[in-house]
Protein backbone atom coordinates (compact mmCIF):
# COMPACT_ATOMS: atom_id res chain seq x y z
CA UNK A 1 0.00 0.00 0.00
CA UNK A 2 1.28 3.56 -1.01
CA UNK A 3 1.52 5.26 2.17
CA UNK A 4 2.57 9.09 3.09
CA UNK A 5 5.43 10.28 5.30
CA UNK A 6 3.25 10.10 8.54
CA UNK A 7 3.12 13.35 9.47
CA UNK A 8 1.38 13.85 6.19
CA UNK A 9 -1.35 11.81 7.63
CA UNK A 10 -2.25 14.18 10.44
CA UNK A 11 -2.16 17.38 8.05
CA UNK A 12 -4.75 19.25 8.38
CA UNK A 13 -4.60 21.43 5.14
CA UNK A 14 -5.68 25.15 4.76
CA UNK A 15 -9.23 25.63 4.04
CA UNK A 16 -9.83 28.34 1.41
CA UNK A 17 -12.75 30.73 1.62
CA UNK A 18 -16.26 29.48 -0.25
CA UNK A 19 -15.88 30.42 -3.84
CA UNK A 20 -19.23 32.56 -5.53
CA UNK A 21 -19.97 29.94 -8.05
CA UNK A 22 -20.29 26.98 -4.79
CA UNK A 23 -22.81 29.08 -3.09
CA UNK A 24 -24.49 29.86 -6.30
CA UNK A 25 -24.90 26.39 -7.28
CA UNK A 26 -25.80 25.09 -3.37
CA UNK A 27 -28.31 27.87 -2.72
CA UNK A 28 -30.10 28.56 -5.67
CA UNK A 29 -28.71 31.99 -6.14
CA UNK A 30 -27.57 34.16 -8.73
CA UNK A 31 -23.62 34.52 -8.77
CA UNK A 32 -24.21 38.30 -9.53
CA UNK A 33 -26.18 38.87 -6.54
CA UNK A 34 -23.60 37.03 -4.12
CA UNK A 35 -21.71 39.35 -1.77
CA UNK A 36 -18.40 37.90 -1.06
CA UNK A 37 -16.73 39.21 2.53
CA UNK A 38 -14.57 35.98 3.34
CA UNK A 39 -11.00 35.89 1.43
CA UNK A 40 -10.20 39.51 2.84
CA UNK A 41 -9.85 40.48 -1.66
CA UNK A 42 -9.62 44.51 -2.73
CA UNK A 43 -13.27 44.89 -3.62
CA UNK A 44 -12.61 47.35 -5.87
CA UNK A 45 -11.13 44.76 -8.04
CA UNK A 46 -7.48 44.45 -9.48
CA UNK A 47 -5.82 47.78 -10.34
CA UNK A 48 -6.61 49.40 -12.87
CA UNK A 49 -3.05 49.72 -14.49
CA UNK A 50 -2.53 46.04 -13.69
CA UNK A 51 -4.90 45.11 -15.97
CA UNK A 52 -3.88 47.47 -18.80
CA UNK A 53 -0.48 46.39 -18.89
CA UNK A 54 -1.48 42.39 -18.91
CA UNK A 55 -3.35 43.49 -21.75
CA UNK A 56 -0.25 44.86 -23.54
CA UNK A 57 1.89 41.98 -22.14
CA UNK A 58 -0.46 38.91 -23.59
CA UNK A 59 1.22 38.70 -26.70
CA UNK A 60 4.60 37.68 -25.33
CA UNK A 61 3.14 34.68 -23.19
CA UNK A 62 5.20 32.34 -25.13
CA UNK A 63 8.07 33.23 -23.23
CA UNK A 64 9.11 32.36 -19.97
CA UNK A 65 8.66 35.05 -17.36
CA UNK A 66 11.34 37.18 -16.71
CA UNK A 67 11.27 39.05 -13.20
CA UNK A 68 14.27 41.19 -13.86
CA UNK A 69 11.59 44.59 -13.75
CA UNK A 70 9.51 43.40 -10.97
CA UNK A 71 13.09 43.03 -8.95
CA UNK A 72 14.17 46.04 -9.63
CA UNK A 73 11.24 48.39 -9.45
CA UNK A 74 10.66 46.53 -5.49
CA UNK A 75 14.20 47.34 -4.84
CA UNK A 76 14.05 50.61 -5.81
CA UNK A 77 10.37 50.96 -3.87
CA UNK A 78 11.55 49.41 -0.95
CA UNK A 79 15.04 51.22 -0.87
CA UNK A 80 16.37 47.15 -0.77
CA UNK A 81 19.31 45.59 -2.96
CA UNK A 82 17.56 42.97 -5.82
CA UNK A 83 19.41 40.31 -3.82
CA UNK A 84 17.47 40.49 -0.73
CA UNK A 85 14.36 39.74 -2.61
CA UNK A 86 12.42 36.32 -3.27
CA UNK A 87 9.73 36.14 -5.11
CA UNK A 88 6.88 33.69 -4.80
CA UNK A 89 3.55 32.26 -6.05
CA UNK A 90 1.80 34.38 -3.67
CA UNK A 91 2.74 34.72 0.00
CA UNK A 92 1.94 31.71 0.71
CA UNK A 93 4.27 30.44 -1.72
CA UNK A 94 6.80 32.63 0.52
CA UNK A 95 5.82 31.00 3.82
CA UNK A 96 6.37 27.28 2.46
CA UNK A 97 9.95 27.97 0.89
CA UNK A 98 11.03 29.30 4.24
CA UNK A 99 10.07 26.36 5.88
CA UNK A 100 11.35 24.01 3.43
CA UNK A 101 14.31 25.70 3.52
CA UNK A 102 14.78 26.22 7.30
CA UNK A 103 12.73 23.70 8.83
CA UNK A 104 13.53 19.65 9.25
CA UNK A 105 11.53 16.69 11.28
CA UNK A 106 13.44 17.18 15.04
CA UNK A 107 13.12 21.17 14.79
CA UNK A 108 10.50 23.69 15.99
CA UNK A 109 8.56 26.60 14.98
CA UNK A 110 6.51 29.01 17.08
CA UNK A 111 3.55 30.19 16.14
CA UNK A 112 0.38 32.84 18.00
CA UNK A 113 -2.77 30.88 18.51
CA UNK A 114 -5.23 32.38 15.82
CA UNK A 115 -2.22 33.18 14.02
CA UNK A 116 -2.70 32.43 9.86
CA UNK A 117 -3.27 29.45 9.55
CA UNK A 118 -0.91 28.64 6.91
CA UNK A 119 2.18 28.85 9.22
CA UNK A 120 1.22 25.48 10.74
CA UNK A 121 0.19 23.74 7.10
CA UNK A 122 3.91 24.85 5.85
CA UNK A 123 5.42 23.41 9.40
CA UNK A 124 3.74 19.98 9.41
CA UNK A 125 4.20 19.97 5.25
CA UNK A 126 8.44 18.93 6.47
CA UNK A 127 7.54 17.04 9.42
CA UNK A 128 8.64 19.87 12.03
CA UNK A 129 6.36 20.72 15.09
CA UNK A 130 4.65 24.25 16.21
CA UNK A 131 4.30 25.31 19.53
CA UNK A 132 1.36 27.73 20.01
CA UNK A 133 1.96 30.58 22.60
CA UNK A 134 -1.53 31.49 24.20
CA UNK A 135 -2.65 34.53 22.82
CA UNK A 136 -3.51 37.82 24.41
CA UNK A 137 -6.37 39.50 24.07
CA UNK A 138 -6.33 37.47 20.33
CA UNK A 139 -3.38 38.69 19.80
CA UNK A 140 0.08 37.98 19.51
CA UNK A 141 1.57 37.15 23.26
CA UNK A 142 4.87 38.11 22.60
CA UNK A 143 6.33 37.83 26.40
CA UNK A 144 5.10 34.47 25.95
CA UNK A 145 6.49 33.52 22.37
CA UNK A 146 9.96 34.34 23.57
CA UNK A 147 9.70 32.28 26.98
CA UNK A 148 8.94 29.75 24.67
CA UNK A 149 12.05 29.70 22.66
CA UNK A 150 14.39 26.62 22.97
CA UNK A 151 17.20 25.41 21.26
CA UNK A 152 15.30 23.49 18.66
CA UNK A 153 13.74 26.52 17.78
CA UNK A 154 14.19 27.49 13.84
CA UNK A 155 11.29 29.43 12.98
CA UNK A 156 9.41 32.41 14.64
CA UNK A 157 6.30 33.34 12.95
CA UNK A 158 4.26 36.47 13.07
CA UNK A 159 1.43 37.78 11.16
CA UNK A 160 1.40 42.19 11.53
CA UNK A 161 -1.46 42.75 11.28
CA UNK A 162 -2.66 39.04 12.01
CA UNK A 163 -5.33 37.81 10.29
CA UNK A 164 -7.78 36.42 11.27
CA UNK A 165 -7.48 38.46 14.31
CA UNK A 166 -6.53 42.10 12.82
CA UNK A 167 -4.53 42.65 16.27
CA UNK A 168 -1.59 44.49 15.27
CA UNK A 169 1.84 44.73 17.53
CA UNK A 170 3.77 48.26 17.90
CA UNK A 171 7.22 47.96 15.70
CA UNK A 172 9.03 49.21 19.09
CA UNK A 173 7.97 46.03 20.84
CA UNK A 174 8.55 44.16 17.88
CA UNK A 175 12.23 45.37 17.44
CA UNK A 176 12.61 44.65 21.21
CA UNK A 177 11.03 40.77 20.80
CA UNK A 178 13.45 40.66 17.53
CA UNK A 179 16.85 41.73 19.47
CA UNK A 180 16.08 38.57 22.25
CA UNK A 181 15.06 35.99 20.25
CA UNK A 182 18.54 34.27 19.57
CA UNK A 183 20.57 35.29 16.04
CA UNK A 184 20.27 31.39 14.63
CA UNK A 185 16.38 31.82 14.83
CA UNK A 186 14.57 33.15 11.63
CA UNK A 187 11.95 35.40 12.43
CA UNK A 188 8.69 35.71 9.68
CA UNK A 189 7.24 38.91 9.77
CA UNK A 190 4.23 38.59 7.51
CA UNK A 191 2.88 41.82 6.86
CA UNK A 192 0.36 41.01 3.73
CA UNK A 193 -2.01 44.38 5.08
CA UNK A 194 0.82 46.39 6.03
CA UNK A 195 -0.45 49.07 2.69
CA UNK A 196 -3.93 49.14 4.79
CA UNK A 197 -1.82 51.06 8.04
CA UNK A 198 -2.36 54.42 7.80
CA UNK A 199 1.45 55.57 6.17
CA UNK A 200 1.53 57.62 9.88
CA UNK A 201 1.47 54.27 11.27
CA UNK A 202 3.62 52.12 9.72
CA UNK A 203 7.82 51.51 10.26
CA UNK A 204 10.30 51.10 7.67
CA UNK A 205 10.42 47.27 8.38
CA UNK A 206 11.71 46.75 4.82
CA UNK A 207 15.05 47.74 5.97
CA UNK A 208 14.70 45.69 9.26
CA UNK A 209 16.66 42.17 7.58
CA UNK A 210 19.50 44.71 7.13
CA UNK A 211 19.89 45.64 10.79
CA UNK A 212 18.37 42.17 11.75
CA UNK A 213 19.89 39.49 9.02
CA UNK A 214 17.59 36.35 10.84
CA UNK A 215 14.56 38.63 10.15
CA UNK A 216 12.26 37.84 7.03
CA UNK A 217 9.60 40.36 5.89
CA UNK A 218 6.72 38.79 3.68
CA UNK A 219 4.33 41.14 1.45
CA UNK A 220 1.84 40.51 -0.93
CA UNK A 221 0.27 41.71 -4.14
CA UNK A 222 -3.14 40.05 -3.38
CA UNK A 223 -5.03 42.57 -0.90
CA UNK A 224 -4.49 46.35 -1.06
CA UNK A 225 -2.92 46.13 -4.96
CA UNK A 226 -6.30 44.04 -5.71
CA UNK A 227 -4.64 40.82 -7.82
CA UNK A 228 -5.01 37.93 -5.29
CA UNK A 229 -5.83 35.56 -8.83
CA UNK A 230 -2.76 36.59 -9.99
CA UNK A 231 -0.27 34.93 -7.31
CA UNK A 232 2.41 37.36 -6.34
CA UNK A 233 4.15 36.94 -3.00
CA UNK A 234 7.39 38.93 -1.91
CA UNK A 235 9.99 38.36 1.13
CA UNK A 236 13.07 40.80 1.79
CA UNK A 237 15.56 39.05 3.65
CA UNK A 238 19.30 39.03 4.43
CA UNK A 239 20.85 38.38 0.95
CA UNK A 240 22.75 35.22 2.37
CA UNK A 241 19.22 34.08 3.78
CA UNK A 242 17.51 35.28 0.36
CA UNK A 243 19.58 33.25 -1.62
CA UNK A 244 18.91 30.06 0.36
CA UNK A 245 15.27 30.47 0.15
CA UNK A 246 15.83 31.25 -3.81
CA UNK A 247 17.73 27.77 -4.12
CA UNK A 248 14.71 25.97 -3.08
CA UNK A 249 11.80 28.10 -5.52
CA UNK A 250 11.19 26.66 -8.48
CA UNK A 251 11.98 28.13 -11.70
CA UNK A 252 9.37 30.79 -12.98
CA UNK A 253 6.67 29.82 -10.21
CA UNK A 254 5.36 33.64 -11.03
CA UNK A 255 3.88 33.54 -14.45
CA UNK A 256 4.61 36.40 -17.39
CA UNK A 257 0.80 38.14 -16.52
CA UNK A 258 1.42 38.19 -13.00
CA UNK A 259 4.98 39.86 -13.14
CA UNK A 260 3.95 42.03 -15.04
CA UNK A 261 0.86 43.14 -13.36
CA UNK A 262 1.99 43.29 -10.11
CA UNK A 263 4.55 46.09 -11.73
CA UNK A 264 2.14 48.42 -12.59
CA UNK A 265 0.30 47.52 -9.76
CA UNK A 266 3.05 48.48 -7.76
CA UNK A 267 3.11 51.95 -9.59
CA UNK A 268 -0.76 52.92 -8.91
CA UNK A 269 -0.70 54.71 -6.28
CA UNK A 270 -4.34 56.02 -7.05
CA UNK A 271 -5.38 52.99 -6.72
CA UNK A 272 -3.55 51.85 -3.67
CA UNK A 273 -4.58 55.66 -1.88
CA UNK A 274 -8.12 55.10 -2.91
CA UNK A 275 -7.89 51.33 -1.70
CA UNK A 276 -7.09 51.85 1.35
CA UNK A 277 -9.38 54.67 2.25
CA UNK A 278 -11.81 53.58 1.62
CA UNK A 279 -11.20 50.67 3.55
CA UNK A 280 -10.14 52.81 6.95
CA UNK A 281 -13.90 54.64 6.36
CA UNK A 282 -16.34 51.22 5.82
CA UNK A 283 -13.95 49.57 8.84
CA UNK A 284 -15.04 52.40 10.76
CA UNK A 285 -18.41 52.75 9.61
CA UNK A 286 -19.01 49.02 9.99
CA UNK A 287 -17.47 49.14 14.06
CA UNK A 288 -19.52 51.76 14.80
CA UNK A 289 -22.76 49.89 13.84
CA UNK A 290 -21.27 46.70 16.02
CA UNK A 291 -20.88 49.22 19.00
CA UNK A 292 -24.37 50.50 18.33
CA UNK A 293 -25.58 47.18 18.43
CA UNK A 294 -23.82 45.71 21.48
CA UNK A 295 -21.97 43.20 18.70
CA UNK A 296 -18.45 42.28 20.15
CA UNK A 297 -15.75 42.55 17.78
CA UNK A 298 -11.75 42.62 17.51
CA UNK A 299 -10.69 46.33 16.58
CA UNK A 300 -9.04 45.48 13.18
CA UNK A 301 -5.73 47.35 11.53
CA UNK A 302 -6.67 44.86 8.43
CA UNK A 303 -9.09 45.17 5.83
CA UNK A 304 -11.44 42.70 7.63
CA UNK A 305 -13.06 42.70 11.20
CA UNK A 306 -13.69 39.66 13.73
CA UNK A 307 -16.68 39.71 15.26
CA UNK A 308 -19.13 37.30 17.67
CA UNK A 309 -22.25 35.95 16.03
CA UNK A 310 -23.24 33.96 19.07
CA UNK A 311 -24.58 30.96 17.49
CA UNK A 312 -23.15 29.76 14.29
CA UNK A 313 -26.71 29.61 12.19
CA UNK A 314 -25.90 33.20 11.89
CA UNK A 315 -23.22 31.98 9.10
CA UNK A 316 -25.57 29.54 7.90
CA UNK A 317 -28.57 32.01 7.41
CA UNK A 318 -26.03 35.13 5.83
CA UNK A 319 -24.88 32.53 3.40
CA UNK A 320 -28.20 31.41 2.19
CA UNK A 321 -28.88 35.02 1.87
CA UNK A 322 -26.32 35.28 -0.71
CA UNK A 323 -23.21 36.69 2.09
CA UNK A 324 -20.73 34.98 2.60
CA UNK A 325 -18.01 35.19 5.52
CA UNK A 326 -15.64 33.33 6.98
CA UNK A 327 -16.42 31.15 9.67
CA UNK A 328 -13.62 31.00 12.40
CA UNK A 329 -14.61 27.35 13.62
CA UNK A 330 -10.96 25.97 12.54
CA UNK A 331 -9.11 29.03 14.15
CA UNK A 332 -11.25 27.59 17.91
CA UNK A 333 -13.03 31.03 17.25
CA UNK A 334 -16.93 29.16 16.90
CA UNK A 335 -19.10 31.42 17.28
CA UNK A 336 -17.24 34.23 15.84
CA UNK A 337 -16.81 35.19 12.11
CA UNK A 338 -14.34 37.06 9.82
CA UNK A 339 -15.90 39.79 7.38
CA UNK A 340 -13.71 41.70 5.09
CA UNK A 341 -14.61 44.96 4.42
CA UNK A 342 -16.39 44.99 0.97
CA UNK A 343 -18.09 48.09 -1.09
CA UNK A 344 -20.03 50.51 1.09
CA UNK A 345 -23.22 48.93 -0.49
CA UNK A 346 -21.76 45.29 0.08
CA UNK A 347 -20.77 46.39 4.06
CA UNK A 348 -24.49 47.86 4.34
CA UNK A 349 -26.47 45.09 3.39
CA UNK A 350 -23.98 42.61 5.45
CA UNK A 351 -24.58 45.26 8.29
CA UNK A 352 -28.67 45.25 7.47
CA UNK A 353 -29.12 40.97 7.28
CA UNK A 354 -26.55 40.65 10.15
CA UNK A 355 -28.12 42.90 13.05
CA UNK A 356 -31.23 41.40 13.44
CA UNK A 357 -29.57 37.53 12.70
CA UNK A 358 -27.59 38.35 15.91
CA UNK A 359 -30.03 40.47 17.79
CA UNK A 360 -32.26 36.94 17.37
CA UNK A 361 -29.33 34.59 18.69
CA UNK A 362 -28.87 36.51 21.12
CA UNK A 363 -32.65 36.26 22.27
CA UNK A 364 -31.85 32.16 22.47
C1 LIG B 1 -1.39 37.04 7.06
C2 LIG B 1 -1.45 36.46 5.68
N1 LIG B 1 -0.33 36.01 5.12
C3 LIG B 1 -0.33 35.47 3.90
C4 LIG B 1 -1.49 35.36 3.17
C5 LIG B 1 -1.44 34.69 1.85
O1 LIG B 1 -1.75 35.54 0.79
P1 LIG B 1 -1.28 35.28 -0.67
O2 LIG B 1 -0.76 33.89 -0.77
O3 LIG B 1 -2.49 35.51 -1.50
O4 LIG B 1 -0.21 36.30 -0.93
C6 LIG B 1 -2.69 35.81 3.70
C7 LIG B 1 -3.94 35.65 2.94
O5 LIG B 1 -5.02 35.88 3.35
C8 LIG B 1 -2.66 36.37 4.99
O6 LIG B 1 -3.79 36.79 5.57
Amino acid sequence: MISPKPYIKTLAPYQPGLPIEVVARSYGLQPDAIIKLNSNENPHGPSPAAVEAMRHALQNSHRYPDTFSLTRLLSEQLGVSGDSLILGNGSNDIIDLIARTFLGNNDESIVSQYAFAMYEVAIQTVGASSHIVPANNYGHDLEAMKNALAAKTKVVWIANPNNPTGTFISYADLENFITQVPKNCIIVLDEAYYEYLEPSERHNTALWPAKYPNVIIIRTFSKIHGIAGLRVGYAIAAPHIAELINRVRLPFTNNHLAVVAASAALLDHKFIEMSRKTNANERRKIEQQLTLHGIDFIPSKGNFITLRISDSAVYDSLLRQGIIVRPLDNYGLSGWIRVSIGLPQENDCFINTLIPLVSSAKKK
